[in-house]
């Protein structure tokens, strides 16, 4: 298997998670980091042990040495850098969402087939052991025919007035925040765990926190403190409070609903499956357990443990029962899937969205998206969503 050479765009929140999911993998080498200048990008990269620095996305990308590029930048910047890369012929990993719109999400996708490079989209949330499980379960039979599939992503992060993230600028961000954003993993995980496709949707995107202070000089990281400098007010016209219908491609339907300003909720994504045999529920914060329900016998907890899960899906725990594995290692389990297959040299047309997220992956759930702000801006009705 080749030994790879990575080089990452964007080190703000997310940025260093990747970085340190890829370094345990042993395979890949972390060989240069871009950011938005090169004090920041030099300041980065020493944080982070990683040892080239480059103050643009173009320079690390015209580096001969390194075959992939992973792009952890605001969403605004995923279009233009992922179109680059792909110029230069270079695998891409994008961060979610895919992009602000659509119809960028489609331009990436046909550049990408076109130049034939890997391309992935990191929906994290998958590769979860229990998830793994969970969806096994589904595929096999277990929970019966799906029929109501719902949840939430809820956290507290916008709580405030004086809280502010690029999120809330939709020339930034895309039109829609919590649903494109916290939605975005949400409707990817409902569609993987159950194998069907969101058909139609009916939003209510809500803007709870109408006015927000906007730092004047400071660019302000996602989930950074309020430094106390200078704001302006700004107008919010994205969501922050958002409830969403779906019908899924069986008659099976939906429900969720996602904030980012409900106080004491940190990273609480829950999915539920109810189907015609059994239920089962899944909460990111409970990383380990999987809910299964039944009507004629009792209910389950079924732990993560290697020894009990599928054998298809083994390899998804790395450590033993009663060992908590969560977050950062479903991460790496995600770019594991990813980067072997680019390792060893795969064709990128044979890339399923399976074993890792893809920008066809990405550009659906996009396409969801789009069809949620549709949705409201025609008085909150029924509307398709557009596959093209
Ligand atoms: N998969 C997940 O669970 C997850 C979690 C958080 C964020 N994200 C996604 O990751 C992306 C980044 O989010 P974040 O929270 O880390 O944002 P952030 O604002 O914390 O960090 C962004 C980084 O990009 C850098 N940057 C800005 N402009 C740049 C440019 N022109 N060239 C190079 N670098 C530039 C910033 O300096 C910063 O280091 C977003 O698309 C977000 O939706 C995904």
């Amino acid at each position: 298997m080749k030994r790879l050479k990575y080089g990452i765009v964007g080190a703000g929140f997310v940025g260093p998670h990747h970085i340190e999911a890829v370094r345990r993998l042993g395979f890949v080498e972390i060989a240069a980091l871009a950011d938005a200048n090169s004090d920041l990008a030099r300041r980065k990269a020493a944080q982070l042990f990683v040892p080239r620095a480059y103050g643009s996305y173009e320079e690390l990308i015209a580096d001969p040495a390194i075959d992939v590029v992973d792009i952890a930048t605001p969403t605004w910047l995923h279009h233009r850098i992922a179109l680059a890369a792909i110029a230069a012929r270079k695998h891409v990993i994008v961060d979610k969402p895919m992009a602000t719109t659509a119809a960028q999400a489609r331009e990436m996708l046909e550049a990408a087939h076109e130049a034939s490079v890997v391309n992935a989209i990191t929906f994290n949330y998958r590769y979860f052991p229990v998830v793994q499980q969970a969806r096994v379960m589904i595929h096999r039979g277990d929970v019966g025919q799906v029929r109501f599939v719902h949840g939430h992503y809820m956290q507290d992060w916008l709580l405030y007035e004086t809280d502010f993230s690029w999120r809330l600028e939709p020339d930034k961000a895309g039109p829609a925040c919590v649903a494109g954003d916290a939605g975005a993993h949400w409707f990817d995980l409902a569609q993987h765990l159950t194998g069907l496709r969101v058909e139609s949707v009916l939003a209510d995107l809500t803007t709870a926190i109408k006015i927000r202070k906007r730092p004047v000089a400071e660019w302000r990281e996602a989930f950074a403190e309020n430094s106390g400098g200078a704001t302006e007010n700004f107008t919010v016209m994205v969501d922050d409070l958002s409830s969403v219908l779906l019908r899924f491609n069986n008659g099976a339907v939906g429900n969720f609903f996602g904030c980012q300003l409900c106080a004491g909720h940190k990273n609480d994504l829950r999915i539920e499956v109810n189907g015609s045999r059994h239920s089962l529920a899944w909460e990111q914060e409970r990383p380990g357990e999987l809910w299964i329900g039944r009507r004629g016998a009792s209910n389950e907890t079924f732990l993560k443990d290697p020894a009990l899960l599928d054998p298809s899906v083994r390899h998804y725990a790395a450590l033993p029962g009663g060992h908590n594995e969560a977050w950062p290692d479903a991460f790496r389990n995600l770019m594991r899937n990813v980067l072997t297959f680019i390792a060893e040299g795969r064709d990128p047309a044979s890339a399923d969205g399976e074993l890792f997220p893809t920008f066809a992956t990405g550009y659906r759930v996009a396409a969801i998206v789009d069809a949620l702000v549709r949705s409201q801006r025609q008085g909150s009705h029924w509307v398709e969503v557009d596959y093209r």
